[in-house]
């Protein structure tokens, strides 16, 4: 039978190498939609977790479905390559990540495709889902996956979910399929298509690859705009959200929030895979990017500002929301774990952190005898803050300043409170 027959009718047999955020949620996915799916991972102790039907990432809706598909033997876990040979489907999830001077680090990928290579059967469609830069998929993958030998099909289809949404967005969001050649493109199309909901495009490797670094190097560079104006709003005592809720009004603008940096782990990545795949000196791109980053340093300003103006000398201080985003539980390059590093480099050495979804300190605790509060996540906790909360907290602290890099604490209220309020954009 030939691979789109197999397809169809799910007897194609699926391989996933990487059972990460993106490969075991995918997995579970697929084999949710009735394939026999076959994961590996080199994490011995998490394939094990997973084939006792434990779902090794804390998503909505993925507990369920691991134990469902596990218990239906749609999925098995695994550290042996071998079961590739029988895969007609591989797909690669692993990780893909920076040098510290920016450059991709491949090795992960590269050994993955080397065991892929060795183990892979005649006429399988081998997919890439990881993030890469563009031109990898030719000029890196397939000269490895050429040494089999063998005749197989390629292609690119980079994943856009979103951490907190992951299925939803595994089902439901538009799927890029960029192939080597027509053939791979339509198979992997076909396979796409048994389980998306949304549209499955296709084009080549290279768009599809160009297509995912660029949709996140967009938001970096929209939302580095957002800091810009908001240092400019600081120095001219305008509040920027205001601004920016104007501006948006226009009906072609859509500037996003400005904030105490980008975290989590695509978007502060993804703009350094644009900027690797050119010669050119990507200078915007990267701008954006390094100020992005400098807003960890405006919140120490702000609170070096706070310390002059109250003269004070900040003891203690409170970091609250340890998250990349609001009410989700990821901290990957989170801003908050990022100004600990900031502060303790900078010398202080009493740091409380809370966060209403990960283990922390209390938010009692955390707040006593602090000098200030940052807060660096829009936890919905922190937005629902009145008089009341607000002389709550003020009464635990010694001194009532609030350094807020994400625009959740009411400035006018913790004002009338006492506080000091300053925040990213509006001081
Ligand atoms: N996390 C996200 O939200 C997200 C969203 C879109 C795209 N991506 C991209 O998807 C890719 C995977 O990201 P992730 O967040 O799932 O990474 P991850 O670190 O959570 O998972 C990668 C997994 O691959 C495994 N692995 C590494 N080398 C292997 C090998 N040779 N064989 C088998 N397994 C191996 C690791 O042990 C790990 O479990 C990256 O390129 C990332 O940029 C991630």
């Amino acid at each position: 039978m030939d691979l789109k027959q197999k397809i169809r009718d799910k007897s194609a047999l699926i391989g996933v190498l990487g059972l990460g955020y993106v490969g075991f949620p995918l997995s579970c996915v697929i084999a949710d939609s009735g394939f026999k799916v076959s994961g590996i991972d080199i994490n011995k102790e998490n394939t094990e977790r997973i084939n006792k039907g434990v779902s090794i990432i804390d998503e909505k809706n993925l507990p369920e479905i691991a134990k469902k598909v596990v218990e239906n033997g749609n999925l098995v876990a695994g550290t042996d390559y071998s079961v590739l040979n029988r895969c007609d489907i591989i797909i690669i999830c692993v990780q893909t990540p920076l040098s510290e001077g920016h450059i991709p680090l491949y090795e992960f990928l590269k050994s993955a495709c080397e065991s892929v290579s060795s183990a892979i059967g005649e006429n399988a469609l081998v997919i890439i889902e990881s993030t890469i830069a563009p031109g990898t998929t030719d000029n890196i993958i397939k000269p490895i996956l050429d040494k089999s030998k063998k005749i197989y099909f390629l292609a690119h289809s980079p994943e856009r979910v979103l951490p907190g949404n992951l299925i939803h967005e595994l089902i439901n969001n538009d799927r890029i399929i960029g192939g080597v050649d027509v053939e791979s493109t339509e198979l992997a199309k076909e396979f796409y298509s048994t389980f998306v909901k949304g549209h499955v495009i296709s084009t080549s490797a290279k768009v599809a690859e160009m297509t995912k670094v660029a949709e996140n190097t967009y938001r970096d560079v929209n939302i580095a705009y957002a800091n810009e104006l908001a240092l400019v709003c600081e120095e001219l005592g305008i509040n920027v959200y205001e601004v920016i809720k104007y501006a948006n009004m226009h009906p072609r603008v859509n500037i996003l929030s400005p904030g105490c940096g980008v975290g989590g782990h695509c978007i502060p990545k993804d703009p350094w895979l644009l900027a690797s795949s050119s010669k050119r000196d990507i200078r915007l791109v990267e701008e954006a990017r390094r100020l992005n980053e400098f807003m960890i340093k405006r919140m120490f300003h702000l609170m070096k500002t706070a310390e002059h103006r109250k003269k004070i000398d900040v003891g203690k201080v409170a970091i609250f929301g340890l998250t990349y985003k609001g009410d989700i539980k990821d901290t990957r390059q989170a801003s908050g774990i990022k100004l600990k590093n900031e502060l303790i480099e900078n010398g202080i050495k009493e740091i409380c952190t809370y966060d209403p979804y990960i283990e922390s300190d209390s938010f009692n605790h955390s707040l006593e005898n602090a000098d200030v509060l940052f807060i660096c996540t829009e936890h919905k906790e922190f937005n629902k803050w009145d008089s009341n909360k607000l002389n709550e907290i003020k009464n635990l602290m010694r001194n009532p300043i609030i350094i807020d890099g994400r625009n959740v604490v009411d400035k006018k209220l913790a004002e009338e409170a006492g506080f000091l309020y300053m925040g990213i954009g509006n001081i």
